[in-house]
Formats: C-alpha cells, structure tokens, sequence
C-alpha cells in the first residue's frame, strides 16, 4: 500500500526538483539542502548508472519524499520500486507501463502532451498529469488550452520552467506544482541548492 496519494505529493511543495545526479556520493548532501530549504519531493531521473543508489540513499534523509524518475517501462518500474521509490514519474504515458504501475498502487505521474495522451489516461483511471515537455509543447497557452475540457484533471508542468516562469505556471489553477532541474545546477554547493530550494518553496500556487 502507498503511504501517499499522487495528489499528496503534488501539494507537498510547489516545486518538485527533477535531479539527474551521476555520483552517489553527493545524493545526501543534495537531498538535505533541498529537504531542508523545503523541498522534501525528490524526483531522481533513472538517466544515470548511480540512480537507483541515489534512491535508496535519499530515501535515508528524514522527511524526504523520493520517487523515481523517466521511468518509461515496466522493467525501470520494478527496479524503482525495488530502490524504495515512493511516487513514480513518467515522460510519457503507454498501457503497458501504466497499468503495471496502477497494479501496484504506488502514486503515478505520467507525461502527457496531448488530448489523446489525457483520454488514454483517464480511460486507466487517471487524472494527475506530469505535463511534458511543458515550454516545447507550448507553454502555458498549450496547457490552459488542453485542460479546459478535461476539468478534472491536475497537472505538474515540467521541461524548460526556471526559477522566472515557475510562478506564471503556478498561477494556472489546475496546476498543483511544477517539476525542474534549475534549483540543483550541474556542480552546485549545498548553500546554493538550498538557497535555489527555499526560493522555490516561497512560491504561491493559484
Ligand atoms: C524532466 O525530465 O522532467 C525534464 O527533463 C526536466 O526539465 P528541465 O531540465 O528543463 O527542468
């Protein structure tokens, strides 16, 4: 049983950092400048051979939320879960990935870019959206665009959104947060990713 509802995770920070992190041996420091600047929702990308360490060493870090992300197959799933991954996250959403994932009931956030992604979504039963690539697939615009027939449905923008746009994104009410990779920059200090983390954290949604 999940201890979080996808939507808790959602409305746990307005910010959810997208972290491609190569050297396991900088996951806790990282984690901790984040959870302790407030965002304790950590999304690690499976693009990096120490990922799956990066999520079990997290997942030490007291008040941290880490789930596994560009998890695009079910093999991905399994190794994530394995990690003790608590929410899984999807660039793009397919019927094999996602009803594995529905399977075992862990919070899923799967990409969508289109109407149709939207409906094959909600024909599995789901209505929280990662949406992706959010500034490439036309920004805001786009999304008010494609949530307005779909009311129901919650949304985490995320592809191109910096510490200038995220509050413009936030101001969207099906907005529930937004991901990004800007508040931890390639080589940052802890000072600096937990500056970047609390500035993030002070953000209002709509
Ligand atoms: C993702 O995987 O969600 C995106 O690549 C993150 O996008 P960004 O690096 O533009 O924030």
């Amino acid at each position: 049983m999940a201890l979080y509802a996808i939507e808790d995770v959602m409305m746990t920070a307005p910010v959810i950092p997208v972290l491609v992190i190569d050297d396991a041996g900088e996951a806790r420091e990282i984690a901790e400048a984040l959870v302790e600047g407030g965002l304790k929702v950590l999304e690690v990308t499976l693009r990096t051979e120490a990922a799956l360490e990066v999520i079990k060493r997290m997942n030490l870090i007291k008040d941290a939320i880490v789930g596994a992300g560009t998890v695009t197959n079910k093999v991905q799933l399994e190794e994530a879960l394995a990690a003790g991954s608590e929410f899984i996250v999807s660039p793009g959403l397919t019927e094999p990935l996602g009803n594995a994932a529905i399977k075992t009931g862990i919070p899923f956030l799967p990409g969508v870019a289109t109407a149709g992604d939207i409906m094959r979504g909600l024909d599995m039963g789901l209505d929280h959206f990662k949406f992706f690539p959010a500034t490439a697939a036309g920004g805001i615009p786009a999304l008010k665009a494609l949530a307005a027939p779909f009311g129901q449905c919650k949304f985490c923008p995320t592809g191109g959104i910096t510490a200038d746009t995220a509050a413009d994104w936030l101001a969207v009410p099906s907005v529930l947060c937004v991901g990004g990779s800007w508040v931890v920059p390639k080589g940052a200090k802890p000072e600096e990713i937990h500056a970047l983390a609390k500035q993030a954290t002070e953000l209002a949604r709509a």
